[in-house]
């Protein structure tokens, strides 16, 4: 059986083949051993409240927490009375000690230009940003949206807002004019920040032109502040748009941190879900920094002499929590690059491992296939021998991309860590603890010690050894969203009204007899293109914004490079018929709307959509058609798909 993630799950369960920690992985491991392991998980399963709370301490507090733990079914609170500040303890706390003068931040630029950021300047940039917020009128609780390419500033900014309490709202760079308004407009910004442009693949991405076109809808935005990254020439709004460099640097480098409730917001981040607008995901502070700091610790068995390389954008989540938070507050060095793999050639990834010799590098699958297209060639080129440690997320790995990443990149010595966690998650869930668990190729393994991860029926009943069902999480974790922004019920009915008394993570999973997890992508209506989460609705919506378009219906179809690819089914107004050129101007037009990883690979106009008697669509059909599913015979030219419906109407 396929599954929705475009791999086949079948072949994933006989999959035999297992990798054992190396020896001198394990010898200088944070979690060394299978018993120090175990010993970690039976604490954590006696008593989670008492385990999550040593961890806790792993952080700087103002002043300590009362209670680990207040869980009012679905609502999770954690450590309260401790108070807290996330800037603090991914900067100052590390002033007092050599971590002082470290990299905290190695940054490549995709023209070649480069900067290197100490603790110490990191914690002065920071303070200087926060006092410019504050002047342009920031305060506590207010939501600062930035929309930038990766730069330093782009940490610096998000950083800066954690210091004074403001709540960051970041957006990635790629989403159009119109998906950063609808986010703007639901968080409520106050403040933008952003750049003239960035700089992909040898052209600017002009970020400005598109915050201009925004905050035309967006009467919340007060200030928008504006990094000079690639000198193109933009328009400044007088009164509105600032310069970075005409407020920051003149900034006193003193901002004392906010002391601020273990409770207190950290940041929103919109992501997609089976409805609607995308959701703002709301992330607490002590919660949220516990976790993905432990996550450092546990899965990237973090050292002080590590380079760490995570190639996620900031705009998504694996960016905030093991690019900027996680890292940070266990004071690692991170190397940070703005611009594309392939630029100026294939090797652009490897050269930076070699030159600035990266021990941990965290990418994702569809990179990793990517660049098994490019072929070796590009990867024997350059000395990978700093390497310890290789890292997977954002959608299922198939075995043979697994296998090339350990042997090709890996050179067979490091193990890999495949990470199943969500933006809702906040951190890593389920994951090898790479000195400790043997890994299988295209398995996450299993959850890390305190996450109640199991495989359930629809009734909630654990599922047996080899059998398919619902991935959920039974207890509260650190890391989990706190909520949804001003929409609680939204929350509820995101994840706990599935499935009984537990977070239903909207993925399908098996779990072997060792207890293994093997994720199988979403089994709800969200789409995983190259790792990011897009809604059918949304795309949906784009389409129907369309003056031809009357009905639209979207689904993911397997994707060899993306895992999986956008397929959208679209009937006209007033029977008209559709041509290429129409296919051309829908696609632009969802480009327009969402952003170019919307962007449908294949249009197909029909007459009908198939629809159920009381008139769903029946998606499961449809992924069927969009896959060429031969039991189905050839409906590329079947026009009015109703038909189908009619002879499938009892099966859905
Ligand atoms: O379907 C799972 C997939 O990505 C979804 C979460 O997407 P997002 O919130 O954008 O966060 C991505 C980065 C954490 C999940 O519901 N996913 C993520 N990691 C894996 C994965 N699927 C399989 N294996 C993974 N390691």
């Amino acid at each position: 059986m396929a599954s929705d993630a475009g791999i086949d799950i079948e072949s994933l369960l006989s999959e035999a083949r297992s990798f054992a920690p190396p020896d001198d992985f394990v010898a200088h491991a944070n979690v060394h051993g299978r018993a120090e392991y175990d010993a970690l998980c039976k604490r954590a399963a006696d008593d989670p409240e008492a385990f999550w709370g040593e961890c806790a301490r792993n952080l700087d507090w103002f002043a300590p927490f009362s209670k680990v733990l207040d869980w009012q079914f679905p609502f999770a609170k954690w450590f309260i009375g401790g108070k807290i500040n996330a800037a603090y303890n991914c900067l100052d706390r590390h002033l007092k000690g050599p971590r002082r003068n470290k990299a905290a931040i190695i940054w490549e630029g995709e023209p070649g230009d480069s900067r290197v950021l100490t603790y110490q300047m990191l914690a002065d940039e920071v303070a200087r940003a926060a006092n410019a917020l504050k002047e342009l009128g920031v305060k506590d609780g207010d939501r600062v949206a930035i929309y930038m390419p990766l730069v330093p500033e782009a940490a610096i900014a998000m950083l800066a807002c954690a210091r004074i309490g403001a709540i960051h709202s970041v957006v990635f760079g790629g989403f159009s004019a119109e998906a950063l308004a609808d986010r703007i407009i639901d968080a409520e910004a106050k403040v933008c920040i952003t750049a003239d442009g960035g700089w992909r693949r040898g052209a600017h991405v002009d970020l400005k032109a598109n915050v201009d076109e925004a905050l035309a809808k967006c009467p919340s935005v007060e200030k928008t502040l504006v990094v000079r990254r690639v000198g193109s020439d933009i328009k400044m709004k007088s009164g509105r748009d600032v310069w970075w460099h005409e407020i920051v640097p003149r900034q006193s480098a003193q901002c004392a941190a906010a002391e601020l409730d273990s409770t207190h917001p950290l940041y929103t981040l919109y992501t997609s879900g089976t409805t609607g607008k995308p959701k703002g995901v709301l992330h607490t502070i002590g919660g949220y920094l516990t976790h993905t700091l432990m996550t450092m610790k546990w899965v990237f068995d973090l050292k002080d002499d590590d380079i760490y390389w995570c190639t996620a954008d900031i705009g998504w989540v694996t960016g905030h929590s093991y690019t900027v938070y996680g890292p940070l507050a266990a004071g690692a060095t991170v190397l940070m690059y703005e611009g594309a793999p392939n630029h100026p050639e294939n090797d652009r990834f490897w050269r930076l491992i070699e030159k600035y010799r990266v021990s941990i590098f965290y990418t994702a699958p569809t990179a990793i296939r990517t660049f098994i297209k490019w072929g070796d060639s590009w990867v024997k080129k350059h000395d990978l021998s700093s390497l310890r440690l290789l890292g997977s997320v954002g959608e299922p790995i198939n075995p043979e991309a697994w296998m090339w990443y350990r042997k090709t990149i890996g050179a067979d010595r490091c193990p890999i860590v495949d990470t199943w966690w969500q933006t809702e998650t906040g951190g890593i869930m389920i994951s090898p603890v790479p000195g400790a668990i043997p890994t299988k190729p295209g398995s996450a393994t299993r959850p890390l010690p305190g996450v109640a991860a199991e495989v359930v029926t629809r009734e909630g009943k654990p599922v047996e050894a080899g059998q398919g069902g619902m991935l959920v999480v039974r207890r509260p974790w650190p890391g989990m969203l706190s909520t949804i922004f001003r929409d609680p019920d939204r929350y509820k009915s995101s994840y706990f009204s599935q499935i009984e008394g537990c977070y239903f993570t909207g993925d399908g999973a098996r779990r072997d007899a060792d207890g293994y997890f093997w994720i199988m992508g979403r089994v709800d209506d969200v789409i995983n293109v190259s790792g990011h989460r897009l809604g059918t609705m949304e795309i949906e919506s784009a389409l129907v914004s369309h003056a031809t378009v009357a009905e639209a219906a979207c689904v993911g179809r397997p994707d060899e490079m993306k895992g999986q690819a956008v397929v959208a089914f679209v009937t006209l107004e007033g029977g008209r018929h559709g041509d290429d050129k129409l296919k051309e101007e829908l696609r632009k037009h969802v480009v327009k709307e969402i952003g170019a990883l919307a962007r449908p690979e294949e249009i197909r106009f029909t007459e009908a959509l198939p629809k159920t008697r009381s008139g769903k669509i029946m998606r499961r059909l449809l992924r069927q058609i969009a896959s060429g599913d031969e039991t189905l015979g050839d409906t590329s030219t079947l026009e009015d798909l109703s038909v189908l419906a009619r002879l499938r109407d009892d099966e859905e």
